[in-house]
């Protein structure tokens, strides 16, 4: 029986990232060679959030989880940095949140406790959608990400994100339209989820911007007391 082996200058995924604390799983995620992203990619991107002096995970009230990093994301190493970001970061913060990382000026009222993540840590060539064999590869990252981070509500941003984290709880999910996974509670890992448009999608369709706003207000309204001012 022939055995199946990566392709050359692949590696198989770390073992034991389900027991990973912080620090091992973003080494894991830097280094990782598991599938052929880490060809073409400049930086692994694993995340933003608050700072912590240990470098133990930050225990953040939010997870907002998008599809992948694009080609400003790839060189900056950090998700959500081109326009698609400045307009999530326009919805954090009329909220109350703002991401955190080592040069935040932390602003009144406002908190940091929110981690920004994508599905893939690595860029998919000329913003390309992601492969399902990629997100397979990366998905335990993302879980372990979960584990560690204990977020009280998770956003996710757009179909693959969506997909990701429902597949195990959402019959015929492939089937359902992003619209209508919307205005939903679900739970991944018994973390609430709310599903809503991808920032990238909102500035095409501007008409859609006060469903997101919706989206944010379903957030807010289950877990009331998330939000800390900092
Ligand atoms: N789109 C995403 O889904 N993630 C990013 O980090 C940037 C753009």
């Amino acid at each position: 029986m022939p055995v199946s082996r990566p392709a050359p200058g692949l590696q198989p995924r770390p073992a034991g990232v389900d027991r990973m604390d912080w620090p091992a799983l973003q080494a894991a995620v830097a280094g990782c060679r598991a599938c052929a992203l880490c060809e073409s990619r400049k930086n692994t991107v694993f995340g933003i959030g608050p700072v912590v002096a240990d470098g133990a995970a930050p225990q953040v009230d939010w997870l907002i989880v998008g599809e992948a990093p694009g080609e400003n994301e790839d060189l900056a190493g950090e998700p959500f940095v081109g326009q698609a970001g400045k307009l999530l970061d326009n919805m954090l913060l009329a909220i109350g949140l703002q991401r955190g990382n080592v040069d935040t000026v932390p602003r009144a009222g406002v908190s940091t406790s929110v981690f920004i993540t994508n599905v893939l840590k690595c860029r998919p060539p000329a913003n390309r959608n992601p492969d399902p064999a990629e997100v397979a590869q990366c998905e335990p990252y993302l879980k372990r990400q979960v584990e560690l981070l204990q977020p009280k509500m998770i956003l996710a941003l757009g179909k693959f994100a969506a997909q990701s984290l429902l597949q195990d709880s959402v019959p015929e999910l492939q089937k359902i339209p992003l619209g209508k996974l919307r205005g939903q509670v679900f739970r991944y890992l018994g973390v609430p989820v709310v599903v809503s448009y991808h920032p990238a999608y909102l500035l095409r369709s501007l008409g859609d911007k006060a469903k997101a706003w919706d989206d944010l207000c379903l957030a807010m309204n289950v877990a009331p007391t998330v939000v800390r001012s900092a």
